[in-house]
């Protein structure tokens, strides 16, 4: 899940190779670096540890002159992020960059060792700089020896490679990882994703699985697994550079966070048809004829698909499976053709969630992606694709990018009800004017900002915090926990309100905060005891609910933020809102990165 790019052509490549860095930074941000191909015909490296910033510095302080070059920002695997472990690795004439993980590089790396090769780093990476060097040594040009070490390689990879002898070329490999060839004006372009190349240009090859190709400035040609030449089709890619801009919010997360009501409108406007008051979902799926749904995906995601069950259950009486993709695509899941798997990624590019989607197809069973990417591996190989309209998401805590998955899915279930003859029209029309309403209700929900910022500055030195929700509200815990783990470093943890008793309230000692989201419905009288219970033994209890909830709580909770009054089905959708305030107000209060959280990365492309 690192960043690659990489430029042929004839114009000064190093500081241009940096803004494409930029455009990939949420693939990875401990280390940089860029190798180029200098006019005299050296080899030059500058490398930093840190982000993109640090090496732009160092390029400022030592520049590189030359027309080809590569580069790469990392999300380290193997080896600390130091300057060593930064990409490129070279050996001899050599330079590579590589995302994903060679699994046999311990092997490779000892017969390298053998035959006199100096390593200089911790990474797995570096062996493949070796064994082009070595191919090169015994005899072989550069297009046989990069051949022949991709075939030894194992895992996963999408690299690139230069070689100072033969200038001119960027090899290119791609197998479990992504990676697209970029076609400009007298300019060729390697990078992880078509938004590395935007601004470049548009024209852009997606390889396949086990493709190499050879770039020039004039073109690419491309060969298959098997060694042949390929023609892979010439796409335009929508991808647009410039997008990155907090306008008015010190942080991304804020503005997205801001952002939800028109991320929301724009994804139900996709799957609502208001006038009809239909919803547009038939296209999908053949819902009538589906036994149960398998969904999958990894992290925020995942608790989407958790709320998801809810609704698929209650509006459609389909059976559904959750299962995070980790651990979903290596348990053999019995999956059947009258199945149908539901794989939902922001990135669209997240590896579980893509093996996930690989498995479910060999199944045979028929698979849809929900996905914020239109043209990621995910939903490329989907046999159909939901796209959520949150535009880019730059922080790496998902917050509009989760309400937009909601908004699809509540859609997904509802459209699915009505399929199945679940919900008959007019029940379908009532729900399409009440899914509406949501980015109305998110609305009223941010103004509860000035009270849980207050909040916030009581949470600030908590050591743990407990996240409580009931049904479709303890995946919401769950979420509010991650969101808060991962930006604030605090660690907090999500239950369902009556495992409680089950162990977790001997977590409970006196000032505890225990964040409840619980809007008044048939089950508020249960989570209100459960409050009690977490007050009696001293818990700070911070409580998510609206005016009825309020009023029955009756000053049990310490601490009360009010969402508005909403229709049962949209509650999630609001309630997501309050909990992402919460955990960016402290996080913003404690002083953290809160865009780019230490060791996260936006996009795992690596399992
Ligand atoms: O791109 P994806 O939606 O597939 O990413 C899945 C998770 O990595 C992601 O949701 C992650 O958990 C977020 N950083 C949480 O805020």
């Amino acid at each position: 899940m690192c960043g690659i790019v990489g430029i042929v052509g004839a114009n000064q490549v190093a500081t241009r190779l940096v803004d494409g860095l930029r455009r990939l930074e949420y693939r990875g941000y401990d280390s940089a670096g860029v190798a180029v191909l200098t006019e005299t015909g050296d080899l030059k490296r500058r490398r930093a540890r840190g982000k993109i910033a640090e090496l732009e510095a160092r390029l400022a302080a030592d520049p590189l002159d030359g027309g080809v070059g590569i580069a790469h920002t990392r999300w380290a695997t193997h080896g600390a992020p130091t300057e060593d472990n930064a990409h490129p690795h070279a050996s001899g004439p050599v330079a590579i960059v590589h995302n994903g993980i060679i699994e046999n590089y311990q092997i490779l790396r000892d017969e390298l060792l053998a035959a006199g090769f100096i390593f200089q780093s911790q990474t797995d990476s570096e062996v493949i700089a070796h064994l082009i060097a070595s191919g090169i040594k015994s005899g072989l040009n550069m297009d046989e020896a990069f051949s022949a070490a991709v075939e030894r390689l194992r895992g996963a990879y999408a690299l690139a490679a230069v070689n100072a002898e033969e200038p001119g070329r960027i090899w290119a490999a791609r197998a479990g990882s992504p990676l697209v060839v970029g076609i400009g004006d007298g300019e060729g372009f390697v990078g992880s994703d078509s938004l590395a190349l935007a601004g470049w240009t548009n024209r852009v090859i997606y390889l396949e699985e086990g493709d190499r190709a050879v770039v020039t400035s004039q073109g690419a040609r491309v060969f298959d697994s098997d060694g042949r030449e390929v023609v892979r089709p010439v796409q335009i890619s929508r991808a647009v550079a410039g997008f990155a801009d907090k306008g008015e919010y010190r942080h991304f997360m804020e503005k997205e966070i801001h952002e939800q009501p028109d991320a929301v409108a724009r994804t139900l406007a996709r799957y609502v048809d208001i006038d009809a008051g239909r919803f547009r979902t038939d296209a999908l799926l053949d819902w009538a004829n589906v036994d149960r749904l398998v969904a999958t995906a990894c992290g925020t995601a995942y608790y989407a698909t958790a709320v998801a069950k809810f609704w698929f259950e209650r509006q459609a009486r389909l059976a559904v499976e959750i299962d995070v993709a980790s651990e979903f695509r290596y348990r053999d899941p019995v999956i059947s053709k009258r199945d149908a798997a539901l794989l939902v990624s922001q990135s669209g590019e997240t590896a579980d969630t893509l093996a996930a989607l690989r498995y479910c197809r060999q199944m045979g069973s028929r698979t849809l992606a929900v996905v914020n990417v239109a043209e990621s591996s995910i939903a490329r190989e989907a046999d159909a694709v939901a796209m959520t309209e949150a535009g880019p998401e730059i922080g790496v805590a998902s917050t509009k990018a989760f309400t937009a998955q909601l908004a699809a899915l509540v859609c997904l279930a509802v459209g699915a009800g009505r399929a199945r003859g679940v919900l008959d029209e007019r029940a379908e029309r009532e729900l399409a004017r009440v899914v509406l309403e949501t980015p109305r209700l998110i609305n009223m929900a941010l103004a509860a900002e000035p009270e849980i910022e207050r909040i916030a500055h009581r949470l600030t030195a908590a050591r743990d915090v407990l996240y409580v929700g009931r049904g479709v509200f303890h995946p919401l815990a769950l979420e509010g926990a991650l969101k808060l783990k991962e930006i604030s470093y605090i660690h907090a943890e999500g239950y369902a309100a009556g495992e409680l008793k089950h162990g977790p309230i001997a977590l409970i000692e006196e000032g505890t905060p225990v964040v409840v989201t619980a809007p008044y419905d048939g089950l508020f009288s249960k989570t209100l005891s459960n409050i009690q219970e977490v007050s009696a033994r001293g818990a700070e209890v911070i409580l998510i609910t609206d005016s009825r909830g309020a009023e029955e709580a009756d000053n049990t909770a310490a601490q009360t933020v009010m969402m508005p009054e909403c229709p049962e089905i949209v509650r999630p959708l609001v309630a997501a809102v309050p909990v992402q305030m919460l955990a960016y107000h402290i996080a913003a209060l404690k002083g953290t990165d809160v865009d780019q959280p230490r060791n996260l990365a936006k996009s795992v492309t690596v399992e």
